[in-house]
């Protein structure tokens, strides 16, 4: 199953990928972790890995071989792709968790991410999991992934809201897009400080059509652990998380979010 994990930026995408993806792993599913967000590069040490792997970029030959054929070559010419065929060091393997990631904007007049873009949504498509297993996908923040179809190939899309105006503007946007798309897509709060604003946020969401299906937390545990670069394990919000994949967990074909417009 693949589950894509979208939102306003700082709204918590990588902290929810990094909690929900320790939280299926430590209960025996086969984890894959996709970090598609092609401008920040901490989801690695989020989630305790000493290194990023190599993105998958490189592994295609760069940006300007893909620009060129705006089709991955290699590996990715084929209607599938295993997890086990990717070549390290293009795949990172840690504490039982599996990374892989899209690529990142690392010089200035490199040219627009489009290609990762395609290579995202070629990865995605690609990528044959496993029963049981379960694909996080970072997403980049905002809604420009779905105007690239990186969206295409999964099962369900979590947004991620954070408590304020813009973060459930972003939210309503995604969830036409999503709909749009005839994808199952459902909330889950963050950063979350009381029940009150909790009950306040889940009911302004249901207005708007949107189902929540877990709060996290404002934890002192994951600021502090953001602010140092430490991987995100206990605390809290963890707890939450465990929480918020039940909903996760259930088959793609079943009850995920709903739009009651
Ligand atoms: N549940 C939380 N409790 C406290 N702080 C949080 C929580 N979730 C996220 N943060 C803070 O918000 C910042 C942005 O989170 P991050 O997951 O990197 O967002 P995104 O991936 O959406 O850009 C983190 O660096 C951290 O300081
Ligand atoms: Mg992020």
């Amino acid at each position: 199953m693949k589950i894509s994990v979208c939102g306003k930026g700082g709204s918590g995408k990588s902290t929810l990928v990094t909690l929900l993806a320790k939280a299926a792993q430590e209960r025996g599913f086969p984890v894959l972790i996709v970090d598609s967000d092609e401008s920040n590069s901490g989801l690695y040490r989020m989630l305790g890995f000493k290194n990023p792997p190599v993105p998958l970029m490189e592994l295609v030959g760069g940006k300007a071989a893909l620009k060129n054929k705006m089709q991955a070559p290699g590996i990715f010419e084929r209607p599938d792709i295993t997890v086990e065929e990717i070549p390290s060091p293009y795949i990172q393997s840690e504490n039982g968790l599996v990374l892989v990631s899209v690529g990142k904007v690392l010089q200035s007049f490199e040219g627009c991410a489009c290609p990762m873009g395609v290579l995202s949504r070629e990865f995605l498509k690609k990528v044959h999991l496993k029963e049981n297993c379960i694909a996080f996908i970072d997403m980049e923040a905002g809604v420009e992934h779905f105007g690239r179809g990186i969206d295409e190939a999964v099962d369900k899309i979590i947004l991620v809201v954070e408590p304020s105006f813009e973060s459930v503007n972003v939210a309503e946007k995604i969830r036409d897009l999503a709909a749009g798309m005839k994808k199952k897509f459902a909330a889950v709060l963050n950063k979350i400080p009381s029940e009150k604003v909790a009950q306040r946020l889940k009911e302004e969401l249901a207005t708007k059509g949107i189902e929540t299906i877990g709060t996290i937390p404002n934890d002192p545990f994951v600021f502090d652990a953001c602010l140092e670069g430490r991987a995100l394990n206990q605390g809290e919000a963890y707890h939450a998380a465990v929480k918020a994949l039940v909903p996760c967990l259930k088959s793609p074909a079943s009850d995920f979010g709903k739009v009651t417009l």
